[in-house]
C-alpha cells in the first residue's frame, strides 16, 4: 500500500514537473507590444525564401525595409517584382539600425567581415537560424544586440501565414543584450512578422542550431529521403510495378505525415488499419534497428562539434559546392525521380 502511494505521488509530482517546464518555456501570444522602433530602417541582407518573407511582412507591418544585395545579385528581379526597395549591402547596413542577416548561413562570415566589422554604431543583428553564431563564424561586436527569431516553417510558410493571419510558431533567443532592450526588440519584430501569434519558445542559439540541423538530417530531409529510396528500390528490384512502388512509399507519405502532425503517433495508430498497425508496430525494429540510433548519436556528435560545420564550409569555399551539385544531379536522374515526374504530371495531377 505504502509503495503504491509512493509510486502514485511520484507520478503526480513528475507530471506537475513536466507541465511546469512546458509552462515556463512556452509563451503564448503577446498582446499590446509597445512599438520601440520608431520608423527605423530595417535592412534585410539576402532575398532568398526567408529574406523575402521577412522583407514583405515587415514592410506590410509599416516598417521601412531596405534589402541589401550584392552587385550582380540574381534576387534583384524578385525585389523589383515585389516592389521592395533594395540597395547595395554596404548602404543597407549603414542606413539601418536593425540588420536581418538572411543570406545563406555559409556566407554570413564573408558578409559580416566585409560590411559589418567596420561599423561603429550600435546595431541590432537578427538571425533566422543560429548557425553563424553557434559555430563562431561571426563574433559580433560587443555593442551589437544579437537576436534569434527562428520560424518553425519555411520562408514561404512565414509569408503565407502572415497574409492569412495565422502566424508561424517560432523559437526566440538573445545572444548579446548590449542595449539592455534586446528582448523588447525581439518581441516587437516577432509581433510585426506574426511569429508570436501562435506562441513562441525561448531557447539559445546553440540549442536551436543543433536540434534544427540534427532534425533535418536525421528525419525531415536526410532520413526520410533515404527510407523512401531504399523502399522504392526494394519493390522495383523484386519485380513490382514502379508506379505502384512510387505511390506506396512516397505519394502516400503525405497522408501519414498530416495525421502525425495533427495528432502525434497515437493518432497515427488510431487512424490506420489493424493490418497496418500490427505489421508496423511488430516489424519496425527490423527496418530501423538500434544501430540506426547509434548512427544518430554519431551524427549528433558531428553536429555538436565543429565537424559538420567544417565539412559544409570546405565544400562551399574549397570545392565550390561541386560535390553537392553532383549529389543533387544524381538524385534528379534517379529512377525514382523519373517515375515520380511522369506519375505526377500524367496521372496524379490530372485526377
Ligand atoms: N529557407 C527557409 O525556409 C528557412 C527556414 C528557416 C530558417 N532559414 C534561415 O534563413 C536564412 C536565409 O535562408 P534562405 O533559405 O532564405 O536563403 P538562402 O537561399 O540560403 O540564401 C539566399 C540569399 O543569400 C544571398 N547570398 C548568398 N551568398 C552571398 C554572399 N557571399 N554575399 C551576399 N549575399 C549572399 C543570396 O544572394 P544572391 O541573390 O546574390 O545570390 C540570396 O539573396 C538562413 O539563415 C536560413 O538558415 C531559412
Amino acid at each position: 500500500m505504502f509503495v503504491l502511494a509512493f509510486v502514485y505521488l511520484k507520478r503526480v509530482l513528475t507530471s506537475f514537473f513536466i507541465i511546469d517546464i512546458m509552462k515556463t518555456n512556452i509563451h503564448s501570444k503577446q498582446e499590446n507590444i509597445e512599438r520601440h522602433l520608431q520608423k527605423p530602417t530595417i535592412a534585410i541582407i539576402g532575398y532568398g525564401p526567408m529574406g523575402r518573407a521577412f522583407a514583405l511582412n515587415l514592410r506590410d507591418s509599416g516598417y521601412n525595409v531596405l534589402v541589401g544585395l550584392r552587385k550582380s545579385s540574381k534576387s534583384i528581379e524578385s525585389c523589383k517584382k515585389d516592389h521592395v526597395t533594395y540597395s547595395s549591402i554596404e548602404e543597407a547596413v549603414e542606413k539601418a539600425k536593425i540588420i536581418c542577416m538572411l543570406c545563406s548561413d555559409i556566407a554570413m562570415k564573408e558578409v559580416y567581415d566585409k560590411y559589418l566589422k567596420k561599423i561603429r554604431e550600435n546595431k541590432v543583428l537578427v538571425f533566422a537560424h543560429g548557425f553563424a553564431i553557434t559555430y563562431n563564424l561571426i563574433k559580433p561586436k560587443k555593442n551589437f544586440d544579437v537576436i534569434l527569431l527562428a520560424p518553425k516553417g519555411t520562408g514561404k510558410a512565414v509569408r503565407d501565414n502572415y497574409v492569412n493571419d495565422t502566424g508561424t510558431f517560432c523559437l526566440m533567443a538573445v545572444h548579446q543584450n548590449a542595449s539592455g532592450r534586446a528582448w523588447e526588440y525581439a518581441n516587437e519584430l516577432a509581433n510585426a512578422l506574426k511569429l508570436n501569434k501562435k506562441g513562441f519558445l525561448k531557447t539559445t542559439f546553440r540549442e536551436e542550431t543543433i536540434t534544427d540541423i540534427f532534425g533535418e538530417q536525421a528525419v525531415l530531409c536526410g532520413g526520410v529521403s533515404q527510407l523512401i529510396k531504399y523502399a522504392y528500390e526494394t519493390l522495383v528490384e523484386n519485380g513490382y510495378d514502379k508506379r505502384l512502388a512510387y505511390l506506396e512509399v512516397l505519394h502516400e507519405l503525405k497522408l501519414t505525415v498530416d495525421i502525425i502532425h495533427e495528432q502525434g503517433l497515437t493518432g497515427l495508430w488510431n487512424n490506420v488499419s489493424l493490418t497496418a498497425k500490427y505489421g508496423s508496430l511488430t516489424n519496425r525494429d527490423k527496418i530501423i534497428s538500434k544501430d540506426v540510433k547509434n548512427n544518430m548519436k554519431r551524427l549528433l556528435k558531428d553536429i555538436e562539434s565543429y565537424a559538420f560545420a567544417k565539412s559544409i564550409t570546405e565544400e562551399f569555399y574549397k570545392h565550390y559546392s561541386k560535390n553537392l551539385h553532383k549529389l543533387i544531379k544524381e538524385e534528379e536522374k534517379s529512377d525514382l525521380e523519373k517515375t515520380g515526374k511522369v506519375l505526377r504530371e500524367k496521372i496524379i495531377e490530372k485526377n
